[in-house]
């Protein structure tokens, strides 16, 4: 079964520049074998073929390897926590904001935070960039048209105030869609951005393998600038921050020494 995971995951970089190997191993290959057993493959080399013929089983697959959950506001206190910064600290020692957010999936959380910024007046002083390697996922988040179920996380004067109904789906306001630039970036194979004043990165470095994931931090420190704030996912605290040039701010929230 190793040889044919080590084939897969050539096959995989080769043909779609994803590598797997930087992913945790056991959570990676339960995901594989189970949307490759919904394929009808009964082999690697099978499916292989399969995900180069068949559009809808590509499309499956990478949707599966790359898990796209998200959600408005993921974990309300903290985004919270993180607005009260941003207003009481990152806005008054910077006078523009360069805002980043790294595997971004469906749009949700770039868009949580437009709301955060026009609430508080400050969209005008931000840049907001949203990456993420999968490009359905970004073509969604540039429409930023959400079926009510997607957006749980708002109240009803938020839909009402930020999106148009669009029969039975809600659609983000035009400022927001403009005020985002979407792009496809791979956080484990692309370069990074420089001189940011916020990066928003949840929920996906739990899915790489350690020493790949302090890589990953350890590149966010440098994008940043001195002052600037990362902001992880709920369950992604880091034990040694200062390894990495940060240090804790709020659960969740680090800013680079
Ligand atoms: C679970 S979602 C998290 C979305 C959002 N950040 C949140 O917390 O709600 C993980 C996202 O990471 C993206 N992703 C996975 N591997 C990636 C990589 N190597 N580089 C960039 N994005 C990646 C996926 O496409 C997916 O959209």
């Amino acid at each position: 079964m190793e040889n044919e995971f080590d084939y897969f995951y050539d096959f995989v970089y080769r043909e779609l520049n994803i590598n797997l190997r930087y992913y945790k191993d056991t959570q990676m290959q339960r995901r594989i074998l189970s949307v490759m057993r919904k394929s009808g493959a009964t082999n690697m080399v099978e499916y292989s073929k399969l995900i180069n013929k068949d559009e809808k089983i590509r499309k499956e697959f990478i949707d599966q390897v790359t898990i796209n959950v998200t959600e408005f506001f993921r974990n309300k206190d903290m985004f919270e926590q993180l607005e009260n910064l941003i207003v009481k600290e990152l806005s008054l020692k910077f006078s523009k904001l360069k805002i980043w957010s790294a595997a971004c999936s469906n749009g949700s959380e770039p868009y949580s935070i437009c709301i955060m910024l026009d609430r508080n007046n400050l969209l005008n002083k931000a840049e907001i960039l949203a990456t993420d390697i999968d490009n359905e996922m970004l073509t969604k988040a540039k429409k930023g048209i959400y079926k009510e179920s997607e957006l749980k996380g708002l109240d009803d004067s938020q839909k009402k105030k930020y999106f148009t109904k669009e029969g039975e789906d809600y659609r983000i306001s035009d400022i927001f869609s403009k005020k985002v630039i979407f792009k496809k970036h791979d956080l484990l194979l692309d370069k990074y951005e420089k001189d940011c004043h916020l990066i928003i990165c949840r929920n996906v470095t739990i899915y790489f393998k350690p020493d790949v994931k302090d890589e990953v931090y350890k590149k966010f420190s440098e994008s940043l600038v001195s002052g600037g704030l990362l902001f992880i996912g709920a369950t992604e605290g880091i034990y040694n921050p200062r390894e990495f040039g940060l240090k804790k701010v709020a659960t969740c929230i680090y800013e680079k020494m």
